[in-house]
């Protein structure tokens, strides 16, 4: 049983609490958060050990093999240094952290401690981005020459069901590191990465529609040395949507043809979630996996994400994120910041 401890309880911390107590072989023993409301719903779940102050979790614990990192993003270092020096695996909420030298820091302790580090780039765990790699790979498109990436939605302003206020440090830079392109933009820019190898950003234009102090919006332009394909990436924070809507596409333009994520997720998402809400049944009436979250299309990935990790702490292999990944996309997302910047000057 692999025992772990999840630090964070906000929205993706609670999230990745759920999914992770209905993945075999896994028990979350214990849970952090400073807000007395989220320990509360922790213990609700069945958790038994519950800090207000995360470095106790880390400390006192009781044999914990594994964390889930949910926190601010300016908490990622810290709570990461902290838990692989206490020897545990580490599943961290994207970014892996805001600047590229916390990030160069957080590869060298992962590669001293030998313990597995997986960043949730969990778009690449999604169904249709799956098959569009496999289909890719297979040559059936020819070589990529261009890769649109787009998700404009609501980021932080989600509407759930019981509307909550969000949380300031999404609006203070020094916590945050950015805005929509640091949310939002960072899994387009890992998608173009998954697709197309590595890359450069070539243009960068960042958007203010809203008097926030970070970004709402970023249009980029990406080359890959790698595969010689480009990527458009347009994401923003600034369109209402409401679950299940979900405005994201991926498009690969082949030399020989096309693929688009559009023609290949489920065309109305309430019959997809009838048709596997009755396709769950029947694989536990004959004892097969349920799969969990399935019915939402959109959100299994965040639970086959977590799936994965702890797979390979079961297997002892390398999640198929790595901290490079981390790395390699914070890299791009601060070129993308000063090339703005340098264009903004300029004007
Ligand atoms: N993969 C995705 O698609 C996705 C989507 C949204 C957010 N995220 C990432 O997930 C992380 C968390 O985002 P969120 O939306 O859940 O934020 P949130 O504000 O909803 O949750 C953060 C939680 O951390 C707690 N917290 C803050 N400071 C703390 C401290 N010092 N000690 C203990 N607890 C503390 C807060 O009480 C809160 O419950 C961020 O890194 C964010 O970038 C990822």
């Amino acid at each position: 049983m692999i025992k772990v401890g999840v630090i964070g309880l906000g929205r993706m911390g609670m999230l990745h609490l759920m999914n992770a107590t209905k993945i075999e072989g896994v028990k979350v023993v214990a849970a952090a958060d400073s807000s007395k409301k989220a320990l509360k719903k922790a213990e609700i779940l069945g958790v038994k050990e519950l800090f207000e102050d995360y470095h106790k979790l880390l400390n006192t614990s009781s044999d914990i093999d594994a964390v889930i990192i949910s926190l601010p993003n300016f908490l990622h270092p810290e709570s990461i240094r902290l838990a692989l020096e206490e020897g545990l695996n580490v599943f961290v909420e994207k970014p892996l952290a805001n600047t590229v030298e916390e990030c160069e820091e957080i590869a060298k302790l992962v590669r001293k401690s030998g313990r597995r580090l997986m960043v949730g780039h969990c778009l690449r765990f999604l169904g249709v981005i799956e098959k569009m790699k496999g289909s890719l790979d297979k040559g059936i498109i020819g070589r990529l020459e261009v890769a649109t990436l787009e998700e404009v939605i609501n980021g932080p302003f989600a509407h759930p069901r019981v509307p909550a206020p969000v949380s300031d440090w999404w609006f203070d830079p020094k916590k945050s590191g950015g805005g929509a392109l640091l949310d939002i933009g960072y899994h387009m820019i890992d998608l173009f990465r998954f697709f197309a190898g590595d890359a450069e950003v070539v243009f960068s234009s960042l958007d203010h529609k809203f008097s926030l102090p970070v970004e709402d919006g970023a249009i980029l332009v990406l080359h890959s040395d790698e595969s010689a394909a480009k990527g458009i990436v347009n994401s923003g924070w600034y369109q209402q949507t409401i679950f299940p809507k979900y405005n994201f596409r991926a498009i690969l333009h082949g030399n020989a043809g096309f693929l688009s994520s559009d023609y290949m997720v489920p065309r109305n998402l309430y019959s997809h979630a009838a048709k596997e809400g009755v396709k769950n049944l029947f694989r536990k009436v004959v004892g097969k996996k349920v799969r969990y979250l399935s019915y939402t299309y959109y959100y299994e990935a965040f639970y086959r994400e977590l799936e994965h990790f702890f797979d390979c702490i079961k297997k002892d292999v390398d999640p198929l994120v790595s901290v490079e990944d981390g790395l390699n996309t914070v890299k791009l997302i601060r070129q993308a910041y000063a090339l703005a910047d340098e264009s903004s000057c300029k004007k």
